[in-house]
């Protein structure tokens, strides 16, 4: 087998032929589905060049028969490979029949048609339409379809498809089918089939102009009592986009499907969204607060794509991030709406900083927009999704809300019904705006994390503030030269008497108390004047770019900024930095072998921050949350996840211990006895309850060991069940622990998703007997390795949060993950690809770790590699 090969984005061409109409019929059977296809085929007015052979792309597909224009093709007149058919003579427009046979049942990598708990699903992006039937897979074929799916009636009572059902009836041998019409254009990979033994919620929406919208959610029988908080989600996306975006719904049929056994999130399949049963089923018996708003979170998500994503879709795959970064940004922003915005702020950013600065960081880094690959699957990444949300984010506060709004009824009207680019979407904003953003674009072409080095001193004497910034943005593995960036800097100036926010003067223009100053060279100086007393300077507020700030602050100044920021996430980010101060120390010194003392500002400023009377309860938890092993190790220039571990647990420990009774008070006085909703001040006072107790059981504190047993055994909803759980689990208490577990596995054996947490929970615990609990977990009759959220829930966790148990010294860890990639190869390589990111990051730990994760790639390597395994890897040992 030849290496695969990378394409790249400057090769990009039209389409030699296009689709206009697709008509499909569906014979399903698991191990040989037949798809019987006529495409309405017509070469594409640029590409007239003399003669085009038709070529479209097919794999695993056997073909059974194929004419043009109703006649058959012989032998000789078309041409067979692994991935495309190529047909060289066809005529200007023309009718092309072909029938294949699939085997659903065989389909483990779950692209294409599949099954899932005996139900047919398929899943279709990026590429996944060329395992269904031969067809010009690309995003920028855009064609009506009417699919006909033919089942047999008792085992798959609902047959479903894009658009609206415009007939149904009987057949013979036990068999019904369905025909659905989709009216709007589409790329295949929005194309969606399901068929199996459902049933459904329906529920109502009126649209903005009046028009009646069905809203279905189909589940297997069991989950009916999980649907309501997905359809109450689905309503408010659906208003909310009406509101902010004027965007309305346009089919008369909107469908959710769950399923158990699906490689991502969710799919927004036009009218037919395909969720991740994890990603759309509730129940507070069963899922935490996270959970309900990760769902609503996505629900919506997939919601908006029906604008950002299928109305204007991609004109090809770099481009991905038009749909998904613009989507990441719209559902960001409606779950800010919905719940506390500054929480969600900062649960986003602390997840950014530490999950995308990484893979900025990393072998596989990207930029927002790719210019190669060699398998798109790869590219589903935070880099596309979430840095590409923040480089919206900055566009609409450059912008301003309102002009970003007409940008984007521009993007919306210009473009519906086409494929196009990212310079398509800024030239909107550009248009709208008369902003030269021409140096802002490279915030889609160049990867990295640029690096802010800032300086600033107050001049008493002129009453002048200096604040010096210097940008640099280190070399990726394809880019080593790079270039300054459009930087927007929110900031204030906190007046050090006052605690203030201080009016600022920039030559000569008055620009209020909080503002943005734009950073374009590579070094730039500011000179604030009129400035009456000495400031600390908060710098970029609300996270206004993705960038890493550094500024020299004094512990006192974090403290301070801490108490009086006027901005809410850089008061939360001034504990992180003074927290961190305190666990760079006691890193050092645990490596040192010298004694750990703890700074008595962090625990002043915990005590303040604990006795304070403050509104924002969650945002509260999060300032009480210390920056996680994986954040820290983020900031270490070399990765020692033990010390790292041990000064954590020691920071934590010295807090609960100082501050025991105070941390009782606010778990007691926060202890919420009423019907479970998943409502921002219930989730508010969970959350911080649950902080609380988590530092008095890192004393293993014997009152709170009581209330955490108790709060198991109320069970009185997820949140606090799971909580107490992992408490126990992850204390030295196996006494307790380990009945706790088995009554909740016993109870829970029947609710696979609650099961993934019971994995979860135990191969995240510290202790080092963790790997035998793990290996033993992966033979339970609960867990597979065909079931993504499995894999996710016990070999991800274990991977990428249990750091000192994954990285042990004897290789171990490396080693089980590198057996299960081999595995997954086989069986569905865009889960193997994605599972093996921890071994990767070799390059950020020590010689002896580097060269046994090295070795474990190595092992990899030379095995058969799917593409997207091969190009992960190549990538982590070039
Ligand atoms: N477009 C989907 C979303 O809403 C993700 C689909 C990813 N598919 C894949 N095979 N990686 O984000
Ligand atoms: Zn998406």
């Amino acid at each position: 087998m030849s290496a695969p090969q990378p394409i790249h984005l400057h090769d990009y061409q039209p389409p030699a032929y296009r689709v206009t109409h697709t008509e499909l019929k569906f014979d399903l059977s698991p191990s040989a589905t037949r798809v019987v296809a006529r495409l309405h085929l017509e070469r594409h007015p640029d590409r007239q060049e003399d003669t085009l052979p038709l070529v479209l792309n097919g794999e695993h597909l056997k073909l059974l028969r194929i004419a043009i224009d109703g006649q058959e093709l012989e032998a000789g007149e078309y041409a067979l490979d692994a991935g495309t058919l190529t047909v060289p003579d066809v005529p200007q427009r023309f009718l092309l029949d072909t029938e294949v046979e699939i085997d659903p049942a065989a389909n483990t990598a779950l692209e294409g048609l599949y099954l899932s708990n005996g139900m047919f699903c398929t899943q279709c992006e990026a590429e996944g339409f060329r395992r269904i039937t031969y067809y010009p897979d690309r995003p920028d074929v855009m064609a009506t379809f009417s699919t006909t799916v033919i089942g047999d009636k008792s085992s798959l009572p609902v047959l479903l498809s894009n658009g609206n059902p415009v007939e149904r009836g009987e057949l013979p041998n036990g068999k019904h089918f369905v025909t659905w019409e989709d009216p709007f254009p589409k790329p295949c990979y929005l194309f969606a089939l399901v068929a199996g033994d459902l049933k459904q919620v329906e529920d109502r929406f009126t649209t903005m102009s009046g028009r009646e919208v069905t809203l279905q959610i189909w589940v297997e029988e069991e989950n009916l009592d999980k649907t309501e908080h997905a359809m109450a989600s689905l309503k408010r996306a659906m208003k909310w986009d009406e509101e902010t975006y004027g965007r309305e719904y346009d089919l008369d049929l909107f469908m959710i499907v769950a399923v158990s056994d699906f490689n991502m999130g969710a799919m927004e399949n036009k009218g037919l969204n395909i969720f991740n049963s994890a990603a759309v089923l509730t129940h507070p018996l069963t899922a935490t607060d996270v959970a309900f708003q990760r769902v609503e979170g996505i629900v919506a998500h997939e919601y908006f794509h029906n604008w950002s994503g299928n109305r204007v879709t991609c004109r090809d795959w770099f481009q991905l991030s038009l749909k998904e970064g613009f989507t990441v940004f719209r559902d960001q922003s409606f779950s800010a709406d919905t719940n506390s915005a500054p929480v969600k702020r900062i649960e986003d950013v602390s997840f950014f900083r530490t999950a995308q600065f990484a893979e900025d960081d990393g072998p596989t880094a990207h930029p927002v927009r790719p210019d190669q690959y060699i398998e798109i699957s790869n590219f589903y990444t935070l880099t596309i999704y979430e840095k590409g949300a923040e480089v919206v984010r900055m566009l609409r506060n450059l912008l301003g809300w309102e002009t970003f709004r007409k940008g984007t009824d521009l993007y919306f009207s210009r473009f519906d019904g086409q494929a196009v680019t990212i310079e398509d979407f800024v030239g909107c904003m550009r248009e709208v705006s008369g902003l030269d953003l021409s140096q802002f674009m490279r915030w889609y072409s160049q990867a990295g994390t640029p690096e802010i080095d800032a300086n600033g001193h107050y001049d008493y004497a002129k009453g002048e503030y200096h604040l010096t910034l210097r940008q640099r943005t280190p070399a990726t593995p394809d880019q080593h030269e790079k270039q300054p960036l459009h930087i927007p800097i929110r900031l204030g100036l906190v007046g050090t008497k006052s605690g203030e926010d201080l009016e600022m003067t920039l030559e000569g223009d008055s620009l209020g108390k909080d503002t943005v100053i734009h950073l374009r060279e590579e070094e730039q100086h500011f000179v604030f004047t009129d400035i009456a007393e000495a400031p600390v300077p908060s710098l970029l507020r609300g996270f206004s770019a993705p960038v890493k700030m550094r500024f020299p602050y004094g512990r006192e100044d974090l403290a301070f900024l801490l108490q009086h920021d006027s901005d809410g996430f850089n008061r939360w980010d001034a504990g992180q930095r003074l927290a961190m101060l305190a666990l760079d120390d006691l890193i050092a010194a645990h490596r040192n072998g010298v004694e750990k003392v703890m700074d008595v500002r962090v625990v002043d400023a915990f005590r303040t921050l604990l006795t304070a009377d403050i509104d924002d309860k969650a945002v509260l938890a999060e300032m009480l949350t210390l920056p996680s092993e994986a954040y820290i190790a983020e900031q270490q220039p070399v990765v020692d996840v033990d010390a790292i571990h041990a000064a954590r647990t020691f920071v934590k420990q010295s807090l609960a211990v100082a501050l025991r009774d105070e941390f009782m008070a606010v778990y007691r006085d926060h202890c919420v006895d009423v019907p479970y909703a998943p409502e921002p001040g219930q989730i508010a006072a969970r959350s911080l309850k649950n902080v609380a107790l988590s530092y008095l059981m890192s004393i293993e504190d014997e009152e709170a060991m009581a209330l955490t047993q108790r709060q198991f055994e109320d069970g009185h909803n997820m949140t606090d069940v799971r909580t107490a759980l992992t408490l126990l689990t992850h204390s030295s208490r196996d006494d307790l622990a380990d009945p706790a577990l088995k009554a909740f596995g016993e109870k829970w054996a029947h609710d696979s998703l609650v099961m993934d947490q019971w994995f979860s929970i135990q191969v995240s615990r510290p202790q080092p007997d963790v790997l035998e609990r793990l290996k033993f977990l992966m033979e339970h009759p609960a867990f597979s390795l065909k079931n993504p959220n499995k894999v996710r829930a016990l070999i991800g966790t274990f991977a990428s949060q249990n750091r000192v148990n994954f990285h042990r010294i004897d290789g171990e860890g490396y080693k089980l993950l590198t057996d299960v990639v081999i595995e997954l190869n086989r069986i569905n390589p865009e889960i193997a690809a994605r599972i093996i990111t921890p071994l990767t990051r070799w390059q950020r730990f020590d010689e002896a770790r580097q060269a046994l994760m090295k070795d474990e790639l190595e092992r990899i390597r030379a095995e058969e590699l799917s593409p997207n395994l091969y190009e992960v890897v190549e990538k982590a040992l070039a």
